[in-house]
């Protein structure tokens, strides 16, 4: 059995630059939408009250890969990230373990990535400003991701002042209140969808929203008069219909699968994107084990070519 390659939260984000996880995880979604990537459903394990476990497998690319996550919403009290576990990599021709990397980081990367992704195919041209809602890890991604890509300046808003400053001073945002970022072209919410940051009062034409941050079930950001107003997109039905910013809509009967168009079908050409420049897009993200599998091969991949210090084990 060869030495499993072991990437610690580091040694991903070295491996992996935002642009690098946005090339990735876009591709990822192509991949998935072609039906060469497979992905059997997220399964979430609740550990009431204080949060629940996620195994979420994919295979393509030649890997095959399992990430074993969480959502803690109490862990930042006690000092400890709201996300965190494990990706195991694996080779999808021997079932050989490959690689065990950190999945926090995977996850920021990834998370971060969609939103991206998704503002550039759903977004009003021209749309520049990002209002992002919520500064903790998966929301700094986000920004920074976006930035990446050429979007902001921003303005960061979340009640832990130090989080939003902090991330404004790296990326040269502002800080701001809620009804300022919300008043973006481009808005990104990403907190933890335990009260409704986005109400219909607060959306305007031409606007985009990435909900990021209702992954689960009982989770939403924002109101269903908002999520009615908006044309939607989602990165899987079937996960964003039960335990996303559209399960609420859903369960209501106020939306159906046909009023919601999958982001792979939008990139892939297959499904149009926003209908006007007034349009108000919506694009909900429960997080797809896809977008962990193409962003875990580009840190594998980087390892095995020396670009970054990995650590080995051998079982
Ligand atoms: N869609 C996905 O793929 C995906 C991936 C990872 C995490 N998530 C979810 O995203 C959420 C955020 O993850 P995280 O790891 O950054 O969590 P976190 O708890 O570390 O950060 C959340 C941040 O939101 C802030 N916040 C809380 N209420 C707010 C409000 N009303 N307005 C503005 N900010 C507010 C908090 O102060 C905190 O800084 C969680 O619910 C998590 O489960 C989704």
């Amino acid at each position: 059995m060869p030495d499993l390659c072991i990437l610690d939260h580091e040694a991903v984000l070295e491996a992996v630059s935002p642009v690098a996880a946005i090339a990735a995880t876009r591709a990822g979604f192509l991949h998935h939408h072609r039906d060469e990537w497979t992905m059997p459903a997220k399964v979430y394990l609740d550990s009431s009250p204080h949060g629940d476990f996620r195994a979420m497998p994919a295979l393509g690319d030649g890997f095959a890969l399992l990430k074993w996550v969480t959502s803690f919403p109490g862990n930042p009290a006690r000092g400890l990230p709201t996300v965190t576990g494990v990706v195991c990599l694996s080779d999808a021709t021997t079932g050989v373990p490959l690689a065990l990397l950190d999945a926090s980081a995977i996850t920021t990367l990834r998370t971060g990535a969609v939103a991206a992704v998704a503002t550039r195919a759903l977004a009003r041209e021209g749309a520049s400003g990002v209002g992002l809602v919520g500064c903790g890890p998966n929301g700094a991604s986000a920004a920074r991701c976006m930035a990446a890509v050429g979007y902001g300046p921003g303005i960061c808003c979340d009640p832990r002042t130090e989080v939003a400053e902090a991330l404004a001073a790296e990326l040269g945002w502002s800080v701001g209140g809620r009804s300022e970022a919300l008043a973006c072209d481009i808005v990104c919410c990403v907190t933890p969808g335990a009260q409704i940051v986005v109400d219909v009062d607060d959306l305007h034409a031409g606007q985009h929203l990435n909900m990021l941050g209702a992954d689960g079930s009982g989770k939403a950001e924002a109101s269903l008069e908002a999520v009615l107003a908006c044309e939607l997109y989602c990165d899987q039905w079937e996960q964003a219909a039960h335990g996303g910013e559209l399960a609420g809509a859903v369960e209501a009967g106020l939306v159906t699968r046909d009023r919601v168009t999958a982001l792979g079908a939008v990139l892939a050409g297959d499904a149009p994107g926003r209908s006007s420049a007034d349009a108000i897009t919506m694009f909900d993200s429960t997080g797809l084990a896809i977008q962990d599998l193409a962003v875990s091969a580009v840190a594998l991949r980087a390892a095995r070519a020396g670009l970054v210090t990995a650590g080995t084990l051998h079982l």
